[in-house]
């Protein structure tokens, strides 16, 4: 053990009636993971497992969903895509010494912040990032959206796969253009993409752009390196241009391997642009610091010569994602081992106490897709979301019935399917990024609100 990570552990349970609770959250989870059938590793350097209050910050997670819904207790916030866990203590320690400085006036990134993206990737993806090509974002979608004005001055239509990310549908409407869905199948239980439909698609309507999710939000697959060249072959053969959001890269299951697209083969690398950032991995999102790289240095010239100028972020958003990626490894192992046993947790869960959601551990991400349909259907949710259309001449939909059962039942706020494409119905999106214990207690609650059906 180095003495960076030594330090990190005192640093973490620094006032925290150390060795008692590092025991008796060590041994909780323990018991847990074993529980699921899954064990999970214990050479964790940071403790993850450690509860802390996040309300009162007015973040989207907890107080807007807490104020959004004044009726009922919302104990279990599983939504909003950010995670419940501190940050790395590097991060923590290099902004509060910045913000001792006490002077913001004008300043550069620090000097090796884009050789630790590098590094970063290199060393955990074997992926080779052109350091000159790389654009600073405010956020991933951010950057989406400039690609998106860059390339589709004629307003053209960008193909998304759904069920897909629900900032897609947003983020190309402030573009001004329209999504085409390209539903995904489910075969043997995972999603496959649909080529011939694709090829269809491309050539029936005028759509310029491939907006791509790798590992897929919500769906969890990490898309093997086949699957993206067959996909990448039918784009590039058209001049389509494919956009690889890759924000969540650094959540991979055990049993599963992320592969950059930009890494699948040169012709693909230089007709694509990928958006990555340290936000979902760390725990940054507030920062609103994210990068974009492609390959090909036209398409860098063209979305900068549009307009995207971002040369200088907020210097805090810069500090901490350098801080992150030049000391945050261990940490992503054990986030990766703590997601991945959340995950095994959930699926036996399921199996043994709630057979009415369906779900198999995935691939990457640390949000997953539950199949609610069986208790969409116990609940008589179709008739309910039609009942409601009717009297309030609004559109709701079966998620947003099961998205009420699930706060008022079991406290718990998960995602409605319907927000992912039209192929979502029947789906709820459950964010696995907390405490096991927090998981754990919002599990038994949705086990005894459907016991109760
Ligand atoms: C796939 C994907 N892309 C982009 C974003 C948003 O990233 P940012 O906040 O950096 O714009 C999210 C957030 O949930 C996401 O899941």
């Amino acid at each position: 053990m180095t003495n960076e990570i030594k330090l990190d552990r005192r640093f973490f349970m620094k006032g925290a009636s150390a060795a008692a609770l590092l025991g008796s959250v060590l041994s909780t989870s323990k018991a847990l993971a074993q529980d699921s059938g899954h064990m999970m590793s214990m050479s964790m350097d940071y403790n993850l497992d450690d509860e802390y209050n996040r309300i009162g910050f007015n973040n989207a997670k907890w107080d807007m969903i807490i104020a959004q819904n004044p009726d009922v207790e919302v104990k279990y916030p599983m939504g909003v895509a950010d995670m419940d866990f501190k940050t790395l203590p590097q991060v923590t320690r290099a902004l509060r010494k910045r913000l001792m400085h006490e002077n913001w006036g004008y300043e550069l990134p620090p000097v090796d912040y884009k050789d630790n993206i590098v590094a970063w990737n290199k060393e955990r993806y074997n992926q080779d990032i052109p350091k000159d090509n790389i654009v600073n974002c405010i956020g991933v979608l951010d950057g989406v959206l400039s690609i998106l004005k860059a390339f589709n001055p004629g307003k053209s239509k960008v193909l998304i796969h759904t069920p897909g990310y629900s900032g897609f549908f947003s983020v190309i409407h402030e573009a001004q253009v329209m999504e085409v869905e390209n539903p995904l199948k489910k075969v043997n239980g995972r999603y496959q993409m649909d080529y011939d439909l694709m090829e269809k698609q491309l050539d029936a309507d005028n759509i310029k752009i491939l907006l791509f999710c790798n590992p897929q939000n919500p769906i969890g697959n990490c898309w093997t390196a086949n699957e993206m060249r067959k996909m990448g072959d039918i784009c590039n053969k058209r001049g389509i241009l494919v956009i690889a959001d890759e924000i969540h890269c650094d959540f991979v299951n055990k049993h599963a391997k992320y592969v950059p697209y930009a890494s699948i083969g040169k012709e693909y690398a230089m007709n694509s642009f990928t958006l990555k950032s340290a936000s979902k991995s760390f725990n940054l999102a507030a920062h609103r610091t994210a990068y974009m790289f492609s390959d090909n240095k036209e398409y860098m010239d063209r979305v900068v010569a549009s307009g995207h100028q971002r040369g200088l972020l907020n210097i805090m958003g810069l500090i901490a994602s350098n801080e992150a990626y030049k000391h945050g490894a261990k940490y992503m192992d054990d986030m990766q081992d703590y997601m991945d046993a959340n995950a095994h947790f959930l699926e036996k869960t399921c199996k043994d106490r709630i057979p009415l959601i369906k779900y198999k551990v995935h691939e990457g991400t640390y949000l997953t897709w539950l199949d609610c349909s069986a208790l969409a259907k116990k609940i008589g949710a179709k008739a309910e979301a039609e009942k409601q259309t009717a009297s309030s001449g609004k559109d709701v939909t079966v998620g947003d019935v099961l998205n009420k059962w699930f706060l008022k039942e079991a406290g718990v706020n998960v995602n409605a399917g319907e927000h992912y494409g039209k192929n979502g119905v029947g789906y709820m999106r459950m964010n696995l990024g907390t405490t096991r214990k927090k998981l754990s207690d919002a599990l038994t609650s949705i086990e005894n609100a459907t016991k109760a059906l």
